[in-house]
């Protein structure tokens, strides 16, 4: 039997509570950097606060991944890429470290927040997994869920990447050259409490132009996303079939366990030897069970942000790390 986790409150100063974000990994445009850096840090801000008033890591990475969502500039949600059909079709999972129970959904449509029904399923089904329309019966039936009109997702900035992405494909069937057209943009989070519980969260449009039906990395536990309060909680980015081929969480997990390695040193090996073996690029947010954090990617730029206390750090080039001093929300009187 599970022992019951300790509250955030009861634990003041044994971990810093902290919340890290990614906005995807792939060819970042010069141009689309400051957006980009915007969005993780809104969205880190907005997990640390949630973190802070409810002490909950799961509020934690599903109040980060819906700011990402509700951003355009991030393939989720609001900015999803398009299928070959042109539709959009969204996966997403979120993880609880302290309980391993878990939500996840593929071919989700016509919502802003997958990640949100992801938890719906985690805590009003029997079931950890449901796609299609399965899912959105879920949504259709609970009020959280405003469902959209068919296409509402669908914006221009898809469309011409979709566009761009069939053009290349008439041109040369170079693997390099569809996936920069193709470029992935998953977001995600993972977030650790005062107690030391974790949290890990995953939501994506998936990759542009991909079949109708296609699934990917994003909501296969130890694929794209998994958290474990005595291991790490992880949310990886990047060409989805290579890391569910690679498992590259549960791959990262197995070395904290089983290697004694810190979260950084863990991502850096495994997505340093998948990089290798497959010549495909992806990149990795992670908190290891000692609160440590990893975050490394083998593509050319990651979007990723993190708040821990008054600092919020940030970045999108490899080695990049800025720090901003911002304010800490006011911790509610027990
Ligand atoms: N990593 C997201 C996807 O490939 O769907």
């Amino acid at each position: 039997m599970q022992a019951q986790a300790a509250t955030h409150s009861e634990c003041i100063g044994q971990f810093e509570p902290t919340v890290l974000v990614h906005g995807g990994a792939g060819d970042i445009a010069d141009s689309g950097i400051p957006l980009k850096k915007l969005g993780v840090k809104r969205a880190a801000r907005r997990g640390y606060e949630a973190l802070i008033k409810s002490g909950s890591v799961l509020d934690a990475v599903e109040g980060a991944v819906n700011s990402l969502e509700e951003d355009v500039n991030f393939n989720a949600g609001n900015g999803s890429v398009l299928t070959w059909d042109g539709d959009v079709e969204m996966d997403a999972s979120i993880m609880n470290g302290a309980t391993l129970e878990a939500g996840c959904v593929s071919l989700a449509r016509d919502i802003i927040n997958p990640i949100s029904l992801a938890r719906r399923i985690m805590e009003t089904t029997r079931h950890r997994y449901i796609a299609g329309e399965g899912a959105m019966n879920i949504a259709m039936e609970s009020e959280n869920f405003k469902i959209l009109q068919k296409g509402a997702l669908v914006t221009e900035a898809a469309q011409k990447s979709l566009e761009n992405y069939k053009a290349s494909l008439n041109r040369t069937r170079s693997k390099r050259e569809s996936q920069i057209y193709g470029s992935p943009g998953t977001v995600g989070a993972v977030a650790i409490d005062a107690c030391g519980n974790v949290a890990a969260a995953t939501s994506t449009g998936g990759i542009t132009g991909k079949l109708s039906g296609r699934i990917g990395d994003s909501p296969i536990l130890g694929g794209g996303t998994y958290a474990d309060n005595e291991t790490a909680a992880v949310s990886a980015t990047g060409h989805g079939e290579t890391i569910m081929r690679y498992n590259v969480v549960s791959r990262m997990l197995a070395l904290v366990q089983h290697a004694n390695h810190t979260a950084q040193e863990a991502a850096e090996r495994v997505l340093n030897e998948m990089t290798q073996r497959f010549d495909e690029t992806a990149g990795i947010i992670a908190i290891d069970h000692r609160g440590r954090l990893g975050i490394h990617f083998t593509s050319k730029r990651m979007s990723w942000a993190y708040q821990r206390g008054e600092e919020l750090h940030f970045g999108v080039d490899a080695g990049e790390d800025q720090l901003e001093i911002v304010g800490e929300p006011r911790v509610p009187p027990l």
